[in-house]
């Protein structure tokens, strides 16, 4: 990275700190077409101990499911776009980022996965409390989920922990937490609250973090929510939507 780049982020960081809001921060310059670009690993930016040092994950029992996690559309994209960056928003017990993770190790691909979740779960997931797959999955402790643990004793199982860094916040302020620190991806798949809003708000959050050449994805076309967020955004900023397997993607034009 340049001096002047490091200087230029240093100052952000403290005028940040000063109080000053991000909006104000993130100039014209910031955006991806002229803004800087993160070229490190971005885990000892957010770890400072590794997440998964000392974790017992042989306690937890082996149990990645979720939905359109094993989809066929992941190696394909990570085939065709052979990304140095993914981010996840909406990771769960880790299905689809462990199948992101195993298809960059089949292509020889020393990317890093950024999982994003509250691990918290979505509105779906609190609405019926006779839903084994989604509120029993979030394995209340004391009325607070541990669903995390599964994630992490996932990720450990499959041994993919070099690849995947889990970022525990809500997706908004992690992708002002990205824009911050000038960390962009060429792959980010949306996968997080389905509600339009929501969703709107994800992809207004997360489009100017794709590299040109990169691809924001999703799933649950199906879903109204998901499905007139990604229509609203696609037609204001007039972007084909494509369809690849059970994903929706927005292609960033290089
Ligand atoms: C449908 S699940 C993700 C499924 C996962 N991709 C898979 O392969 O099974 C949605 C996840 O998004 C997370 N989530 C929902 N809203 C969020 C938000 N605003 N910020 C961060 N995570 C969120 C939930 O905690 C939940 O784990």
């Amino acid at each position: 990275m340049s001096l002047s780049r490091q200087v230029q982020r240093w100052i952000k960081g403290i005028a940040y700190h000063c109080g000053f809001s991000l909006r104000r921060l993130r100039s014209a310059k910031a955006n991806v077409s002229t803004g800087g670009d993160f070229a490190g690993k971005v885990r000892p930016l957010l770890h400072k101990v590794d997440p998964y040092q000392g974790f017992d994950w042989q306690s937890l029992p082996d149990d990645r499911s979720g939905w359109g996690s094993d989809s066929t559309a992941f190696g394909e994209l990570v085939a065709a776009i052979k990304p140095r960056r993914i981010i996840e928003v909406g990771t769960w017990k880790g299905g689809s980022a462990l199948t992101l993770a195993e298809a960059l190790e089949k292509q020889g691909l020393d990317a890093e996965i950024i999982c994003v979740d509250t691990w918290l779960g979505a509105l779906e997931m609190w609405t019926d409390q006779e839903d084994a797959g989604r509120f029993g999955s979030l394995a209340l402790k004391h009325g607070y989920p541990t669903l995390y643990y599964q994630f992490l004793a996932n990720v450990c199982r499959a041994g993919q922990q070099t690849r995947i860094t889990p970022f525990p916040i809500p997706s908004v302020t992690a992708a002002q937490w990205f824009s911050l620190r000038d960390v962009r991806a060429d792959l980010i798949y949306i996968d997080g609250s389905h509600e339009e809003d929501d969703v709107y708000q994800d992809l207004v959050s997360y489009w100017d973090l794709v590299r040109p050449g990169g691809v924001l994805f999703g799933d649950d076309w199906s879903w109204d929510g998901v499905r007139l967020a990604v229509e609203r955004f696609a037609r204001e900023n007039s972007l084909p939507i494509t369809h690849r397997h059970d994903k929706w993607e927005l292609k960033r034009p290089a």
